[in-house]
């Protein structure tokens, strides 16, 4: 196992470029089994669970490969519509390959998906939806088996929470299906954009992606085209709140700034200062933090449920009572026992965090507990007095492109430790 061993009290200084998004190039290396031909994605990042997609992609009998950050996968061999279990259990997002390959091939068979422990995370919406346009699902011995007997078919489709998987997974699906279909209160997260992007330029017609209602029109055949990734609002919001928390001073080199419209103002409200010209992001902490009162998280363009950590890290060391309330999954305070061990007052009661801000936190050892508190822990070490060791870093791994490089970059004494 893996860890970090970090040297606190020290501001962070300097410049970055964020990062290709997680969240978005997982869903766009599974719509690559639906086009015909090598799609190019550029800008991606290199983290274990882009790692996990093109193994499941090579599996499949794809061409797939990862260079300098740039992934080519040509789907024109692609023979299998089976991933095993080991393959699913690498990651949560294997699951939206569901959509992809029933679409390809009007067959898929894979097991339950795996990923962070944040909660029960069901797919009954991603099946249900599946079934509406067409799927025969059998769920038996924890294993998914579908097919598609008369093909998939457009269909109206109302879901019950706008899920980011499930409204990824239907677009896949129904994109080559015949006739129209009609998402309501779909997911409006940027990646539902970006991937209706893709899918556009390779030929489908796809519109209202980012609002609640959206209408997919099947056509017979996707054409392969180049995409650049977006670059990922969760990793920039982490980095950010690290300059927060050390008072220092960060620029980010980000295009689409708008994306981290939903964090701006709280930052702001702890007395950060942010300018934001063209694609530069330009971040200076506050002697002390202010408190930012209330968080609920929240489907976008609400409150991100993947920022909350950060944020978090931040109340522990602002002046007064912040209060997190955590909508979206029932188990992502996991990093709050590790938190208190660096001498955060943080109190639980349900999905609701109270914390009381001290003025300084202290280094401690601690684990990570999954890929956003685990790279909240390592934020808190940076602003602790003394010397953190953070456990079990491979969650972090999963989401971050070369974390500590980007970090010592920034003047954070960090070292990684087998
Ligand atoms: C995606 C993101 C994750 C982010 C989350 C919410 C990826 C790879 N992951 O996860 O980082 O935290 O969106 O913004 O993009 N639910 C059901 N049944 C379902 C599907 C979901 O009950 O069939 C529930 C979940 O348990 C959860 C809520 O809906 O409570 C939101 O889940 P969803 O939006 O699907 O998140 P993911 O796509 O898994």
């Amino acid at each position: 196992m893996s860890r970090f061993v970090v040297e606190g009290s020290n501001r962070i200084d300097g410049k970055i470029r964020v990062q290709g998004s997680k969240n978005g190039v997982l869903p766009l290396l599974s719509a690559s089994v639906l086009v015909s031909g090598e799609s190019v994605f550029k800008g991606c990042p290199e983290l274990t669970d882009v790692k996990a997609a093109i193994n499941i992609l090579t599996y499949l009998g794809c061409r797939a490969e990862q260079k300098d950050g740039v992934i080519c996968v040509d789907s024109s061999g692609a023979d299998k519509f089976t991933i095993t279990e080991e393959l699913m259990r690498e990651m949560r997002s294997s699951v939206v390959f569901l959509g992809a390959l029933l679409g390809r091939f009007g067959r898929a068979e894979m097991s339950a998906p795996g990923g962070c422990e944040i909660g029960l995370r069901p797919i009954d919406l991603h099946l249900e939806a599946m079934r509406a346009l067409g799927a025969v699902i059998d769920e038996t011995g924890g294993k998914l088996v579908c097919s598609c007997p008369q093909g998939l078919k457009g269909a109206r489709i109302s879901l019950s929470f706008p899920s980011v998987g499930a409204t990824e997974n239907i677009l896949l699906a129904a994109c080559t299906a015949k006739g129209e279909t009609l998402l309501i209160n779909a997911a409006r997260e940027p990646e539902i954009i970006e991937l209706a992007d893709f899918l556009n330029a390779c030929g489908a017609k796809i519109s209202g992606a980012g609002e609640s209602v959206i209408r997919v029109e099947g056509v017979d055949k996707l054409c392969p085209c180049e995409h650049s990734v977006w670059q990922d609002r969760i990793a920039a919001t982490t980095y950010m709140s690290a300059a927060a928390v050390t008072g220092g001073r960060l620029e980010l080199e980000m295009n689409r700034p708008s994306l981290l419209l939903p964090v701006i103002e709280l930052f702001e409200k702890t007395g950060c200062v942010i300018d934001i010209k063209g694609s530069k992001i330009n971040i200076k902490g506050a002697s002390r933090l202010k408190k930012f009162g209330i968080i609920r998280t929240m489907p976008y363009p609400g409150f991100p449920t993947d920022s909350q950590a950060d944020f978090a890290v931040m109340a522990s060391v602002a002046q007064g009572t912040c209060t997190i309330v955590e909508n979206i999954f029932e188990n992502r305070f996991k990093y709050v026992s590790q938190l208190r061990k660096m001498g955060a007052q943080i109190r639980i009661e349900n999905r609701v965090a109270v914390i009381e801000g001290v003025s300084r936190l202290s280094g401690a050892n601690v684990v990570s507990p999954d890929l956003r508190g685990g790279s909240a822990l390592v934020v808190a070490a940076m602003c602790a007095d003394g010397i953190t060791v953070v456990d079990d870093i491979y969650h972090i791994d999963r989401g971050y492109e070369k974390f500590e490089e980007q970090l010592k970059i920034l003047g954070v004494k960090i070292k990684r430790e087998e």
